[in-house]
């Protein structure tokens, strides 16, 4: 049980129909929220995404956009605004890899990275902060007029080659979310950033699915486990919840200590 609530809020998360988003999805409705499952894939998985959550006691709803596209994200809010009336969270997850050799990598692969990972954000969170400016802070629900928690990762501060563009669009993530944070914060809105490390999901497969894989990738983890989306779903609760009511403009780092350069322990 989470010692604190997000009764009476609504959140939507992007991307959480699998992977880290489904994990921060669950958690939060198991925190009292309304959760609304966006997804750009097959509706089944949404569907039973949101069947796992009813099971548990919560509520939730789903509906697909594509983050990157503004008018379908636009679309996406008038549906949840007339099914739910408002929003108090976003979780802005939806993010993928297009991994290549930098001199290899197509202006495709550029693209559509920095068009979910970054430009979906700003999409999304910039809805998203229009509804919490219009409605404030509403008394007795929390003492923010909203949150946005950026999903970013390790590679906002740890480059990463072979990843040119999804370490590029994480570093911007990182800038797009304290521009946002001290534009916003006399609005009482929070923007904050979680920063995963290697969190075992269908992103990163190949880093984990073999023995030999899962022992090069934990050289990289100092705390010797791979991370669970339940991990991050638990840090996004308690980021959204007037717990943290003071945080805005940071990013938290949940990797097992991926960003204390590890190579470094014995070298040096
Ligand atoms: C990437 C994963 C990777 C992890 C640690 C994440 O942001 O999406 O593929 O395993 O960073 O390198």
């Amino acid at each position: 049980m989470n010692s604190y609530s997000l009764q009476g809020q609504i959140a939507l998360v992007t991307g959480a129909d699998s992977g880290i988003g489904k994990g921060v999805a669950m958690v939060l409705a198991q925190a009292g929220a309304k959760v609304i499952i966006n997804h750009v894939d097959a509706h089944e998985v949404a569907e039973q995404t949101v069947d796992e959550i009813k099971a548990a006691g919560g509520d939730a709803y789903a509906i697909h956009a594509d983050v990157s596209n503004e008018d379908e994200v636009k679309a996406m809010y008038a549906e949840m605004f007339q099914q739910y009336g408002t929003i108090d969270i976003l979780v802005n997850n939806a993010g993928l890899q297009r991994d290549s050799k930098f001199v290899d990598m197509t202006l495709e692969q550029w693209n559509t990275v920095i068009g979910i990972n970054l430009t979906g954000q700003f999409l999304c969170a910039r809805e998203a902060a229009k509804e919490f400016i219009r409605r404030g802070v509403v008394a007795g629900v929390s003492r923010a007029a909203g949150k946005i928690i950026c999903m970013s990762s390790v590679h906002e501060v740890i480059p990463w080659g072979g990843h040119v563009n999804y370490a590029t669009s994480k570093g911007g993530v990182m800038m797009m979310m304290k521009s946002m944070a001290q534009e916003l914060a006399p609005h009482k809105i929070r923007v904050v950033s979680i920063g995963p490390g290697a969190i075992q999901t269908p992103i990163n497969h190949g880093a984990w699915a073999t023995p030999d894989a899962l022992n090069k990738l934990l050289t990289l983890i100092p705390y010797n486990r791979i991370g669970e989306p339940e991990d991050i779903g638990k840090l996004a609760a308690w980021l959204a919840s007037d717990e943290a009511d003071y945080i805005t403009g940071t990013t938290i780092f949940m990797d097992g200590g991926m960003t204390l350069y590890p190579g470094f322990a014995d070298n040096g």
